[in-house]
This record gives structure tokens, sequence and C-alpha cells, in this order.
């Protein structure tokens, strides 16, 4: 039976500066959901490409002196081998100044200048050249581009439009049939209200005052507008409108699109112009198009003029491309925009794939190591936290699959993560090094398949997001491919007696403030003007951390605590050392408040505890945990809860 098909594309980008972390933003996401559906079974044509038309392409070949292609060359290769970085698996790229881009978008034209769609007028108007935009004089914000800011031109010629106005009604009635085609949701209802209850305006399609573009066949004074000319690769990369049957095959196989992943800025171009066009030439719609937000540095919207961008290949360079897609993936919800941290990067960095899954993994191979001569053991019969755990295992598969399904990739990688951190509580507990002493072969051996199984289940999960680190932990552990497989996802369906070879930690710890340094001179540039005001709609904390969903805030568990006794921590002066009650446990935890309390005063005093805080040591001291406190400048409190609220009671 032939495999369901799914076609997956990014827009194309414009090669006219270098791309920065927040085009490849977009990368990643479409990758890795074109990964996972290859995962699920699906044939998946996966496009990508550049956008190379038009005045803004124009004017940087004149500046640099070049015909335009020839300043263009050099860029599409820098673009394509930064997808090779990131190990972006697209099946093509178009360039729209390929022939067999440029001959369809021409023929396209005539058809719809014949069937009466597109019409000659006159252009009055401005327009925004680096976004490629028209705009009435009303929609202009304070004389300038509406969507980003800059200098807008005025602009009088002889110009085609498009009858949008005369597909409108159609248009709104398949939103309304299809109600999954924008998503996140919100974006449709900005399209209404913006731009489609004032009153869609005609397109302008044309322009002569340069003429870098696919020309009118019959009016070749005209070049085609650049959007149109853009929007048409989604169909033309899979061949409509070929002569060659075969392409033409691709198109009827592939078409109509499942997703568009686009950023937000141009959701309007894919959500009202495309499938206008669409439309005219009698083609079914895409299924849909997701809006992303956007990837913002220190100062707002990355532009070259603030000095913020941040150059994805030196974060590849320095922390390989696994770390960096986790990180773009995991960070911010799909759909929402999200600042981008050096603090938050080296977080995700340490915590998730040095402590949580690469440690899962190191310690398991050195277990196999010690107690098994690096063989994984055949399992014995299971007890309740071996069940609890495949359990665990098998939800997580399905949740990763919900989740997926509906684009949202932080949240699937939520659920592996929680897989992850499972299986090394599964270690803590089991405690494999005392079965061993204890000579429990039997159990041990059964606790190592489990520890080896969470592990493949983990990592097949994890496949849409790294590609590396998949393909190293399964050569380590010699999984053959029917082991690997997606629907291989449960714990029990890896064999043993398979030989583990040695390796190195997947993820190297980073040392927090020589990396956090590192960073924030990658993302600032000092000779330029920064504006610290985050710009636009970005939802940031004041603190300037992004926002985060429950998923994220859940993870932190918050437990009432009261101090049973309070000591100063010898030889450092900040230091208070407690030992603490939670109800079903007594902890040890150390704080910076001696400053701010005498010990005496806290003995007995109901305080907050973060209770799954990973334990630090503080002058040579363990800390299990942290106690809240609210400050400012040079004032401190302790957080409290009153003297009724039992210990060990959660805190949310
Ligand atoms: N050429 C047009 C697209 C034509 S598609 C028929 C274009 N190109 S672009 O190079 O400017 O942008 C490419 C993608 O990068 C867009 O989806 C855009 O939203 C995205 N991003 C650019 N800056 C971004 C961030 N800072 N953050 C997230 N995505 C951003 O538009």
């Amino acid at each position: 039976m032939a495999k369901p098909t799914f076609y997956i594309t990014t827009p194309i980008y414009y090669p006219n500066d270098k791309l920065h972390i927040g085009h490849a933003y977009t990368t990643v996401a479409a990758d890795a959901m074109a990964r996972y559906k290859r995962l699920r079974g699906y044939d998946v044509y996966f496009l990508t490409g550049t956008d190379e038309h038009g005045q803004k392409i124009q004017t940087r070949a004149a500046q640099a002196g070049l015909p335009p292609k020839q300043f263009l060359d050099p860029i599409i290769d820098w673009i394509q081998s930064l997808w090779k970085k990131l190990d972006i698996s697209y099946d093509d790229f178009i360039r729209t100044t390929e022939e067999r881009h440029t001959k369809v978008v021409a023929d396209i034209f005539e058809r719809l200048l014949k069937q009466g769609d597109i019409y000659l007028s006159e252009y009055e108007g401005w327009y925004c050249t680096p976004d490629e935009s028209f705009w009435t004089e009303r929609e202009l914000k304070d004389g300038k581009c509406p969507e980003c800011g800059r200098e807008v031109q005025f602009v009088r010629e002889a110009s085609y439009f498009f009858r949008m106005s005369k597909y409108v009604d159609k248009l709104v009635q398949y939103y309304d049939e299809n109600p999954e085609f924008i998503e996140p949701v919100g974006r449709k209802t900005e399209m209404l209200k913006n731009f489609i209850e004032p009153g869609l305006q005609d397109l302008c399609v044309s322009r002569t005052s340069f003429d870098w573009g696919v020309h009118v066949k019959s009016d070749p004074k005209h070049v085609v507008y650049v959007w149109l000319d853009a929007l048409t690769n989604y169909i033309t990369a899979i061949g409509y409108g070929s002569d060659n049957p075969e392409q033409r095959a691709k198109f009827e196989k592939y078409w109509p699109a499942d997703v568009h992943v686009v950023g937000k800025d141009i959701v309007r171009f894919h959500t009202i112009y495309w499938p206008i066009i669409l439309m005219a030439l009698g083609l079914p719609l895409p299924k849909k198009v997701f809006g992303h937000g956007f990837f913002l540095a220190k100062g707002g919207k990355m532009s070259k003029s603030k000095g913020n961008v941040i150059d994805p290949l030196r974060l590849i360079d320095r922390y390989g491309r696994d770390a960096f897609r986790y990180f773009l993936l995991r960070e911010i919800p799909f759909g929402q925009d999200g600042v981008f941290t050096p603090e938050a990067m080296v977080e995700r960095l340490n915590y998730d794939l040095a402590n949580d899954f690469g440690n899962l993994v190191h310690r398991t191979a050195a277990m196999l190591g010690r107690f098994t001569d690096r063989i994984v053991p055949e399992p014995g019969a299971r007890v309740e936290q071996d069940e609890a755990l495949a359990e665990l295992a098998e939800s997580t598969r399905a949740k990763v699959e919900e989740h997926m399904d509906k684009m949202q990739f932080s949240l699937a990688l939520t659920e592996i993560w929680n897989l992850v951190r499972a299986a090394n509580k599964y270690i803590d507990e089991c405690q494999p090094w005392r079965l061993h002493k204890e000579g429990q072969t039997d159990r041990l051996q059964t606790v190592l398949y489990h520890m080896v199984e969470a592990i493949r289940v983990s990592t097949i999960l994890v496949q849409p997001f790294m590609t590396d680190a998949p393909a190293a932990i399964r050569q380590q552990f010699g999984w053959t491919a029917d082991e690997f497989a997606w629907t291989a996802a449960v714990i029990g369906m890896g064999g043993h007696g398979k030989h583990v070879a040695e390796a190195a930690p997947l993820f190297p710890r980073l040392d927090v403030e020589k990396e956090i340094e590192a960073l924030t001179e990658m993302t600032t540039n000092q000779h330029t003007t920064a504006k610290a005001e985050p710009q636009g709609a970005a939802k940031v904390a004041p603190t300037g951390k992004p926002q985060i969903g429950i998923d994220a805030f859940d993870q932190v568990e918050l437990r009432v605590g009261q101090v049973l006794t309070a000591k100063k921590v010898e030889g450092a002066d900040k230091l208070l050392q407690f030992d603490i009650d939670l109800g079903s446990e007594k902890r040890q935890i150390v704080s910076g408040i001696a400053k701010f309390y005498q010990p005496e005063e806290l003995v007995g005093k109901k305080v907050v505890v973060v209770s799954n805080l990973k334990p630090a040591k503080l002058r040579g001291v363990e800390s299990q945990g942290m106690i809240l406190c609210a400050s400012e400048g040079d004032k401190l409190s302790i957080v409290s809860v009153p003297d009724s609220m039992p210990n060990g009671a959660i805190v949310k």
C-alpha cells in the first residue's frame, strides 16, 4: 500500500543578508516535523529555498557592483551550508531564479490576465522595500511601515492588479469550514480584523521601476511582484505547470501542502493572498499555515541596525547542532514569541542535556561495564517499579505523538524529558550498585535491562529534534533498525545479549559563568545603538525571562517545610545551614541569608522549599533544595505560610 504523503514547506529566504537564529528557527521547526512524519511512516516532501527577485536584491547587487545572479550565488551556497550544518533534511531546495520556476510564474500571470483576475491600472501609494510590501496611507504607522517600522517610499507607476475582492467571501468561507487552517487560532482573528473586515484591497502585482524579476510575457516592461513570484514556489517546485509528466505527477501526489510553516510577519501573505491565488488557479488550498512567533534578542527583534543579530554558526560551532536544535525548540512554545538569553541557553544545556539525558546514557553504560562486562542482560520478572517505568514510556510515546501532531514541539520535549528524569530516578531508587554488592543478580539484571530500554525509548523519540546523538547512542548500544523504529518505542522490544561500547559523555557540562560571558559577547555588538526595550508583541516578564507554559512551571516542586535547626556555616559569613522538616523527610539546606536573619529566630518557622532542585555544594556543605525569599535592593524576607499548613504540603 502506498504511504500517506506529507508535504511541508518553509518560507523561501531572502538572500540579501546572512541568516540569523530567527531564520534558523523556522527551518529547524519544519525539519523536526518532517523527521517526525517520516518516522511515523509518511512519504514526506520537505521544501525550502530562496526568494531571489525584487528591488531589494537588485539594489544590494548594484551596491556590490555585481550582476544579481553573481551576487546571489555565494550567498545561496552559504545558506545551503548552514542547512547542512544543521542537518536539515529537505528534499528540495528551490531558487526562484531557476527556469522551472520563472517559466511557470510567467505562464500563471498570463493565465490570470486572460481570465480577468489581473487587470492593468495605476498604483499610487507606499512601498516598503525591505519587506517588499505595499501599504495605503491609512495603514502606515507614524508614516513608517507598520510591519517593520522602516522608511517607506512613495510609488506611482502603471501596474497590474489582482482582483482580491472577488474571492474574499470564498476565503472567509474556507476559514470557517477549516478551523485548523490558520494556527495558532489567534492569527486568524488578526487576519480577519486587520485585513479582511476593513475591506480587502486589490493587490498590486507588477512593478516597472526596476527589472530584477520575472517579466510579464505580454508586457515585458513589467516584472511580476515578488510575493506573487515567491508564493508560487510551493507549487512550481513540485512540478505544477511543468512540461515534464514526471514532474506533474509529483504535483498530483503532494499537492495540497499539509503545512506551510511561516513566521508571524508573513502570515498575511500565506493566509490571504496565497489562498486567493490558488482559488483563481482552481487549485485546492493548503491544509494548514502555522504562524510561529519571533525569537527576539535583547533589544527586541533581531536586526543589523540594532546590532543584536545572533549568528547561528557561532552557536553551532561552540555547542554542536543537537544542542542548538534542542534549545530552539524546547525553550519557546511554538506559536509564541520568546527572548534568547544566554542564561536560559546554558541552563538548558547543562540541566537537560548534560545532567539528565547525557548522564542517563553515560551512567548506564558505565554500570554495564562494571557489572556485566558491557553486555545488556536478560531481564527477569518485573516488579512494580519496572512496570511503572514501562507504563510511563508507553504513555510518553502517545503524548509525544499528540503534541507533535499539533506542532507543539516544546511540549513533546517536556514529555520525553519526564521519561529521562524518571529513568534517572529509577536508577537512584533501584541502586544497581547495591544490588551488585548484595549479590542480587536477577534483580540487578532486570534493572539494568530497564535502564537500557528507557534510553532506547527516549532516543527513538528524540530523533525529530536531534540528529547526531541518536545515531551515536544507537551505534553504542547496537540497536537494529527494527529496534529503533518509532513503533518499537516500548520497553521490552529491545533485545538482550548485545555488547555496549564505551563512549565519551554526549553533552559536556558547561562552566556557567564562562559560557554566559561567551554568549553575551556573541549576542551583542558594541558599535551599535541597541534599544533596551523589547518591541512589538513580545510577551516577556519584567526580568526579561521568556514567558513559560504551565508545563514548565509544573516541573518545579514547591513544598511547605519547617525549620528544625539553623546555624552559621563556618568560614562563610553569608551562609546559614538548616535542617528542614518536609513532612515525609528531613532535608539539609544551605541559604545565603545570614546577613538578614539570626539562626535562632528562624527555628520553627514555616518556609517554602524548592524540593526538586538538584543538590549542590555551597562552601563544601551539601544543600538539598532552596528556601524561597523575596528581595529588592538590600531588603530580604523569607516567604512564609501560616503555621496551620502541614509540613510537606504542595505550594502552587
Ligand atoms: N522571502 C520571504 C518569504 C517568502 S515565502 C513565499 C521572507 N523571507 S525572510 O528571509 O525574511 O524570512 C524567512 C523566515 O524567517 C520567515 O518565516 C520569518 O518569519 C522568519 N524570521 C525572520 N526573523 C525571525 C525571528 N527573529 N524569529 C523567528 N522567525 C523569524 O519573509
